[in-house]
């Protein structure tokens, strides 16, 4: 079997020692005879798989005592609606740091529930970098939310702001891909589909004292408070997405945690950006240098046909997944956790082979 060298931008690589992990547990976990997917989410062989996922994630992150980490579902996308939904009453406004269409959609929902203040934003150059906002001040209004890493635009802030209000950040793109202090924040959310497992779960990390800050009118599954009384199993949790995401940092703490993974990413993501930068202006980064995000690459090539070529033949080279996103265009190498230094390797041999045949 060979195996495509995979950039999608999400569902994306997963490990391969995680599959293969799963594929050997797949008809028997642990002696049950059954599949994870088929026990009890109230079974105590379940309820390890939970509780292991939840400890290595606390590890890994070094998350805090008075934090909680809730399995949800709904994607980030239900996120975007649940935070204003709990922390944005009606006599303050939320502030939103805008650099990319998720940032967009965070903030259209948050509009649903009250007033909104956009407090720094790259919209006008297509979101082509981060702004600077060391000059400005975070004291006032329900929370502040950012998008840690733009997917679509391929930036990532370095640097995060510090903030006398709640900090709330989405970090779907970027989770575990690079050590920071979970303490800086007081909710951290991400869709798994990127660096953590399969689709279909949402990690929240919450600081505790926010649970008072929430809607007491919120309907009962829409408040977090729900969940962490009930440790992520007030109803039925995605479990077989949960198992993954426990081999998923299983793997993680193999390769030496998040400074072995940070390290790893950040030469990846020079291999590819060095092709670009000395392929003589043949490739060009699309988003500005000191804002270049380490886990989605976007560039594009001088014309659309050009692209296609070059989207069409890396296919044939069995790697898939280097599309930039429909609303931009050009290409996207989307280098999670998952895809290796050698992937990376591969991909810029085969465009540094593309540039020669083709300028
Ligand atoms: C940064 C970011 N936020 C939010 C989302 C939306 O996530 P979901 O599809 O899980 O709702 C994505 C998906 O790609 C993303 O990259």
């Amino acid at each position: 079997m060979e195996r495509t060298t995979n950039f999608n931008a999400g569902p994306a690589a997963l490990p391969f020692e995680a599959l293969v992990k799963a594929q050997k547990e797949l008809l028997d976990f642990n002696q049950t005879g059954m599949s994870v997917m088929e026990l009890s989410h109230r079974s105590p062989e379940y309820d390890a798989v939970h509780e292991k996922a939840i400890s290595l994630l606390k590890d890994l992150l070094q998350i805090p005592e008075d934090y909680e980490v809730l399995f949800l579902q709904g994607g980030a996308s239900l996120q975007f609606a649940m935070i204003p939904l709990n922390f944005l009453p009606q006599d303050q406004a939320a502030q939103f740091l805008m650099t990319g269409s998720w940032s967009e959609k965070a903030l259209a929902e948050a509009k649903v529930y009250g007033n909104t203040i956009e407090a720094a934003s790259s919209a006008d150059e297509k979101y082509k970098y981060i702004p600077d906002v060391s000059n400005l001040t975070f004291n006032e209004g329900a929370y502040l939310h950012l998008t840690s890493n733009n997917t679509i635009f391929g930036t990532q802030w370095k640097e995060f702001p510090q903030a006398q209000i709640p900090l709330i950040a989405d970090m779907s793109s970027d989770i575990l891909s690079r050590k920071f202090d979970v303490g800086n924040f007081d909710l951290i959310y991400a869709g798994a589909q990127k660096n953590l497992g399969p689709s279909g779960l949402t990690v929240v990390i919450l600081k505790k004292d926010m649970l008072e800050k929430e809607n007491p009118q919120a309907p009962k599954i829409l408040k977090y408070s729900t969940h962490a009384k009930a440790n992520s199993l007030y109803n039925t949790p995605p479990t077989f997405a949960i198992y993954l995401l426990s081999l998923v940092l299983e793997w993680m703490k193999e390769q030496g945690g998040l400074e072995g993974i940070e390290k790893r990413n950040n030469e990846k993501a020079a291999v590819l950006y060095d092709c670009i930068d000395s392929s003589k202006g043949f490739y060009t980064g699309y988003a500005r240098n000191d804002s270049r995000s380490n886990m989605n690459v976007t560039f594009n090539l001088s014309n659309d046909e050009l692209t296609k070529k070059f989207i069409q033949q890396a296919k044939e080279n069995r790697m898939s997944g280097l599309g930039g996103h429909r609303s931009v265009g050009g290409c996207r190498a989307s280098i999670y956790n998952a895809v290796s230094l050698q992937d990376c390797e591969k991909l810029a041999d085969f465009m540094n082979k593309f540039q020669k045949e083709n300028e």
